[in-house]
């Protein structure tokens, strides 16, 4: 056995014998949930935290531990776990009852202020997931221009059924796949020479999230949206993730205007959204006043909550500035960590954006999800057990996204917290 397996090994052992509590709810869940599990990205082995309490950017385990939450929700998080203009906003919303069966005013002001932040969003719709967004972002893209083919990118993660990891998934839906490499033009434009004229749009993340926090090129954006112009297919946006990235999103900061985009996770205040939207041409199918229009159902849609929780958030928490000054301590932590790590000549990194980053265990640049494979997962498996042990919560994976109330002194605590792991752990993670 090698040291750094060792050192992996006695990791998960403390963890373990730290954890009954959550060991005993996850044994108690086994029996009717499979692997203990109802959302696949939360599992690792030996079994996760079980959380019983949040506040700010804290977390608290069954256990009695207490966490510094970097996972943040996985983006959703945003707001953090106690922000009192929406909790006041859902107390409100309480108020007035639950599910009300009709229209109210909330949906048409959430819209507003979502599409004040997106203008290329015309006209929008809610769903209650971003994959929903997705799905049916792209059944709108079919319907629009009478084609089958969809470009994606490997690496690229759009939903459970929308999942390019490894390529595909067998659960993804079956759309007509057309699978290129991220940041790649040549490969994407040898691709899609045989379909031109068959391709109804191209669904892309302005930066690879759940496939390791990889940036999309300049370039390679741009160069999208002028094939989807030449092609006559529809360029959309998921912007689930990167829309925290500025006021407008991934694509105010690149100025492209994506003929769709869709959004999830904290427009929803921390509760379940999702929207997809784009061209009045495209979106009015969905006008109900029209003879033939699309169908777009969904009990939840305009749920009280939801609507409420959204829109205290937009209008009282999260301005410009609020984001600018997340996104601008995102880069600087991730520069931090990445200046300790250079400085220990530890092969390993974090990648992002703003307030998303990855840690990634290699060191050279990567522009793709092929570019991951080199990478030891056992060195940032130590690394994420050895941060748990510190009160440090991230993904398993690495994924971090900080909240707004992920403040300096948090930026301070985490760069302590890896300067102790690599400290302990400096003789088996992988050399520069
Ligand atoms: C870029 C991106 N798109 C879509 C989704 C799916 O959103 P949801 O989990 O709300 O269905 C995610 C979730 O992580 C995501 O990161």
């Amino acid at each position: 056995m090698s040291n750094l397996d060792q050192a992996l090994g006695q990791a998960i052992d403390r963890y373990r014998h730290a954890r009954p509590a959550s060991e005993r709810i996850f044994n108690d869940a086994t029996l009717v949930l499979p692997g203990g599990n109802t959302r696949s990205v939360l599992f690792f082995a030996p079994f996760p935290p079980a959380m019983v309490r949040g506040e700010g950017c804290w977390l608290w385990d069954a256990d009695g531990h207490r966490y510094l939450d970097a996972l943040g929700e996985f983006t959703a998080g945003l707001y953090g776990h106690s922000e009192p203009a929406i909790r006041a906003a859902i107390a409100e919303a309480l108020e007035d009852g639950l599910s009300l069966s009709s229209h109210t005013a909330r949906e048409g002001a959430l819209a507003r202020e979502v599409q004040r932040r997106f203008p290329a969003m015309e006209l929008l719709r809610f769903t209650n997931s971003g994959t929903e967004a997705n799905l049916m972002a792209l059944a709108s893209a079919c319907a629009h221009t009478g084609r089958r083919k969809v470009l994606v990118f490997k690496g690229g993660y759009h939903g459970g059924v929308l999942a390019f990891a490894g390529g595909g998934s067998p659960v993804n839906v079956p759309h007509e796949w057309i699978v290129a490499r991220y940041n790649d033009l040549a490969d994407v434009l040898q691709r899609v020479a045989p379909h031109r004229g068959e391709l109804a749009a191209i669904l892309v993340e302005p930066m690879l999230g759940s496939g390791g926090c990889i940036p999309g090129e300049v370039d390679f954006l741009h160069g999208l949206r002028m094939l989807a112009d030449e092609c006559g297919a529809l360029l959309v946006f998921d912007e689930v993730m990167t829309s925290r990235l500025s006021f407008g999103g991934r694509q105010a900061l690149l100025g492209i205007r994506p003929d769709m985009t869709t959004l999830g996770k904290y427009f929803g205040g921390g509760l379940s959204f999702g929207a997809f939207g784009g061209g009045a041409d495209v979106m009015q199918r969905y006008d109900p006043r029209h003879s033939g229009a699309l169908q777009h159902a969904g009990t939840f849609n305009n749920n009280v909550l939801t609507m409420a929780a959204g829109l205290a958030g937009l209008t009282q928490v999260l301005t410009a500035e609020a984001l600018d000054a997340l996104n601008a301590r995102g880069e600087a932590l991730r520069a931090r960590l990445n200046a300790l790590l250079a400085e220990r000549g530890v092969a390993m990194q974090f990648t992002g954006l703003g307030s998303l980053m990855q840690m990634q265990s290699l060191a050279g640049p990567l522009r793709s999800a092929d570019d991951l494979a080199a990478g030891d997962d056992r060195a940032r498996a130590l690394v994420f057990f050895e941060l748990l042990a510190r009160g440090v919560f991230m993904a398993r994976r690495g994924f971090m996204a900080l909240s707004l109330p992920f403040d300096e002194a948090a930026c301070d605590r985490f760069a302590q917290a890896l300067e102790e792991v690599v400290s302990a752990q400096q003789a088996v993670l992988p050399r520069r």
